[in-house]
């Protein structure tokens, strides 16, 4: 599909920015114009950010997945809309025209009917990248329930914190998973997680890998023979339901700077009309394009740019299972040209895994049809950005580095492909409707241009987060407390002298591991959990592929004789309390922590010593006991 929308060039993007500040409400308005509504809204916007209350298109109705499915139809019903590829080279790839998609997404629809699902209930989702995984997505979406999509990575305990905290009672998941030369018993973790749930009415079991799984009677269930049922029953259809514009569309759970994720609720209108926007004008989408997003569904950027955005705005979206370097470290290339993708968005932690492997992988590729790059998730350094921009795009491709969270829906700053200026680095400028502002820590707004503050967003956008699912307290704590009337990202920012913007990374206790978010306080609870830790303190330190590592600083009651063998031990606690991606890269194992007299843990000292930066320790003179800095100077791993 073209949108009137989709700005051309730099004249234009100015115009529609001004626009959208001088009057959002018509220019959000004239956006959702372009889309399919059951019933158009009343009034565009209400909001305050003190309780926090938002609300866009008022009282308007919708189906998000009549925009992603029936409206491209009559039309394009016979262009793909999902090309999938395989884990294995080898495996056939396969293709899902609209037609086809369609009529899976209602297939399974009505499995979800004769299972009982009804509007407004949570489904978790736990399955590896198979096309099945977004049609899932797409049939909770049409009868109106709530997807969780939980990332493959996570723990049986993660799991079943999440699947309390949303109250689901039907689970969506795979036998097993494969990725590289690994099969992950998905259904195994289900089973383990739901040791201590048990309101999980239903599982429904995707087989992908054929491993043995256990199937519980009277819980568990096969996709298949599900759907077999559905094809006896002469595949109705199932009619979508008419959602409000402010229904929920999804819950994602995120780390923040306490122990426990959050659930980030989305609306179903705003999200719809914010992600595609924001897909259509950063990446210059044009009808045609195959459009390969990287990420796994699992995160915020699955979402919104391998399912949401691209569907509905009628495009190809190729999904990988698998990994960048597996079977070898060409495998995106050979993606890249077997498909003929041209617009590739992936994240600095795979460029910089790959640039590692020098240019023997890029041997013999082509990657003739790239029109843009993208990359998302984490600050990109100079090097990665002009390795990606000499060695894939080849020059010839703009590059976007894009700036948003899981709890903005959508890209918020960043340069739009071949239309406004990229600088290496930099998320550069706004998006149309996007308003940012750096304050002090006083929440005072620092103004001009050459400066460094906490960056704030001072205006609603559609797909701002909602709430925090079950606790809108803390949605208000988290977001909108620190400075009155703003929205607070937990990123610290550079604005240069022309007001291109910089991101230098979170200001809060959040890391950020190869463009994954990990809460500190997560991981300390985890290694607390360890017979024997008596407390722990983690921070992150540089590390050159992940951009952060994890270092932990461990007090056990009692030196440990084989450090070794209790590094691994307590891995395999994190493992087993969060999952593999938040497993430390170093952890030391120390008598004390640096506290103050009122026993807060200095963190700023131990981020110092984990970076190897002793000389920059500072003032030490407010702490408890100053000595033990020097114990830990020492035992540095
Ligand atoms: C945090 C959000 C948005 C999808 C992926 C991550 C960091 C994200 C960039 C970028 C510098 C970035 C920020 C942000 N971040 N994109 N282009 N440049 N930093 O989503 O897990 O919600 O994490 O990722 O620190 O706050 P997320």
């Amino acid at each position: 599909m073209s949108f009137a929308f989709q700005v051309k060039n730099f004249d234009e993007y100015k115009q529609a920015y001004e626009k959208s500040v001088a009057d959002p409400e018509q220019f959000w308005s004239d956006v959702a114009e372009e889309f399919v509504w059951r019933r158009k809204w009343d009034s565009v916007l209400e909001w305050n950010f003190t309780q926090p209350d938002v609300k866009w298109f008022i009282n308007g109705k919708l189906n998000i997945t009549e925009n992603c499915l029936d409206r491209h139809l009559a039309k394009h019903g016979e262009q793909p809309a999902i090309i999938w590829e395989p884990n294995d080279p080898n495996e056939q790839h396969k293709v899902i025209t609209y037609n086809e998609l369609h009529f899976k997404v209602n297939q399974f629809a009505n499995v979800l009917k004769n299972n009982g699902v009804k509007k407004g209930d949570r489904i978790c989702i736990y399955m590896g990248m198979v096309p099945e995984l977004p049609i899932a997505m797409l049939a909770c979406a049409r009868v109106g329930a709530i997807h969780s999509v939980i990332f493959g990575g996570f723990s049986a305990q993660s799991i079943s914190d999440r699947l309390k905290d949303a109250g689901a009672e039907f689970i969506i998941t795979c036998d097993g998973a494969f990725r590289g030369g690994k099969d992950i018993a998905l259904k195994a973790i289900i089973d383990d997680a739901l040791v201590a749930c048990d309101f999980v009415k239903t599982v429904i079991v995707y087989n992908r890998t054929s491993i043995p799984v256990s199937m519980i009677k009277g819980r568990d269930v096969w996709w298949h023979e599900e759907i077999e049922k559905v094809e006896a029953q002469g595949n109705p259809v199932v009619h979508a339901e008419e959602m409000d514009a402010e229904d929920p569309l999804f819950i994602l759970y995120t780390s923040g700077s306490t122990g426990k994720p959050k659930g980030v609720v989305h609306s179903s209108a705003g999200y719809m009309v914010y992600a595609t926007y924001s897909f259509v004008n950063v990446f210059q989408y044009q009808p045609g394009d195959i459009h390969f997003c990287t990420a796994d569904i699992g995160w915020i950027t699955g979402h919104s740019y391998i399912v949401y955005s691209v569907l509905c705005a009628g495009g190809t979206s190729l999904m990988y299972e698998g990994l960048p370097t597996w079977p070898d470290a060409g495998r995106l290339w050979d993606i890249v040209d077997k498909h003929k993708v041209n617009i590739l968005y992936t994240a600095p932690t795979a460029i910089r895994s790959l640039m590692a492997y020098g240019l023997n992988p890029l041997e013999g590729k082509k990657l003739d049809t790239l029109k843009v790059l993208g990359t998302v998730g984490e600050p990109i350094n100079e090097e990665a950005w002009h390795w990606y921009d000499e060695h894939i795009g080849k020059k010839r491709c703009p590059v976007v580095d894009t700036w948003w969270q899981t709890e903005t829906g959508g890209i918020m700053l960043s340069n739009l492909a071949g239309v406004t200026p990229s600088k290496p680095s930099y998320a550069t400028l706004p998006l149309p409707g996007i308003q940012p502002m750096l304050v002090d820590e006083q929440g005072k707004e620092i103004m001009g241009n050459d400066v460094s503050g906490n960056l704030c967003i001072r205006f609603p956008w559609p797909s701002i987060i909602r709430t925090t699912y079950g606790d809108h307290e803390r949605c208000r704590l988290n977001y909108f407390a620190a400075y009155s009337n703003l929205y607070f990202t937990g990123d610290g920012c550079y604005r240069d002298a022309q007001g291109n913007y910089r991101i230098t990374g979170r200001v809060d206790d959040v890391l950020n591991v190869s463009g994954h978010r990990i809460g500190t306080a997560e991981v300390e609870n985890a290694i607390n959990m360890h017979t024997g830790v008596l407390e722990s303190a983690v921070v992150g330190y540089p590390h050159d592929l992940k951009g952060q590592g994890i270092y932990a600083f461990v007090i056990m009651e009692q030196l440990p004789e084989d450090a070794q063998n209790m590094r691994a031990d307590i891995l395999q606690t994190v493992n087993r309390v969060i999952g593999p991606i938040a497993r430390p890269d170093k952890i030391q194992f120390v008598t004390g922590l640096p506290k103050t007299r009122s026993g807060k843990i200095m963190r700023r000292i131990l981020r110092k010593i984990a970076e190897g930066e002793m000389s920059a320790i500072g003032d030490t003179t407010t702490l408890l006991d100053p000595a033990v800095v020097e114990d830990i100077k020492n035992g540095r791993v």
